[in-house]
């Protein structure tokens, strides 16, 4: 698979997806991390809300999946001596669901009680630094090796089941709703 990226050839569809999906997620992320940075704002609840049904519906419910289920399994399988990268990252995917549920339960405090902003703000800012160091050690410790080390096999298979619509994982079906809830939440953003 190497080759056939270093000879310029595009990646393949699989990973493309990945690296779109992880692009999204930062920008969702980087509004999260705006409308929480200065203490003095009143905090935007319509729109924190949206961040979090994105996070929760997209990011823990269909992206992490397509790693869990497929690229995963694939990599220990063409390379065992990354099970336990695989292992860490596996344990951020239900720490990141388990960090979600405490930060909406902070945000829902902020709503009764004006005072309980401060420590939503800070739970708010370390969910941004642990997602983004999710995704970093997936973009630079997996997708270059997956690209490495899977066969034009490989790749096939994670290419149509990545693509396949019917499937509940992938939930082609909801790609509409989630490509609309992140036009409006990054709409005033920069791209
Ligand atoms: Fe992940
Ligand atoms: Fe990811």
């Amino acid at each position: 698979m190497t080759d056939a990226v270093q000879r310029g050839r595009t990646a393949p569809e699989a990973i493309q997806i990945l690296w779109r999906e992880h692009a999204n997620i930062s920008r969702v992320l980087t509004c999260l991390e705006d409308l929480v940075s200065d203490a003095a704002a009143p905090l935007e609840m319509d729109r924190l809300r949206a961040i979090f049904d994105y996070m929760e519906g997209f990011a823990d419910t269909l992206h992490h999946p397509k790693e869990e289920h497929y690229l995963l399994p694939a990599l220990v399988r063409r390379k065992p001596d990354l099970a336990l990268l695989v292992q860490k990252i596996q344990e951020e995917h239900d720490e990141s669901a388990a960090v979600m549920t405490d930060l909406r339960r902070s945000f829902e405090a902020c709503r009764r009680d004006p005072g309980a902003a401060p420590h939503f703000r800070a739970l708010a800012k370390d969910y941004v630094d642990f997602q983004r160091r999710h995704m970093m050690r997936e973009d630079q410790g997996l997708l270059p090796v997956a690209l490495e080390v899977l066969t034009d096999a490989d790749m096939d298979a994670l290419n149509q089941a990545f693509t396949r619509a019917e499937d509940p994982l992938i939930g082609a079906e909801h790609q509409g709703e989630f490509q609309r809830l992140f036009d409006a939440i990054v709409s005033d953003s920069p791209p």
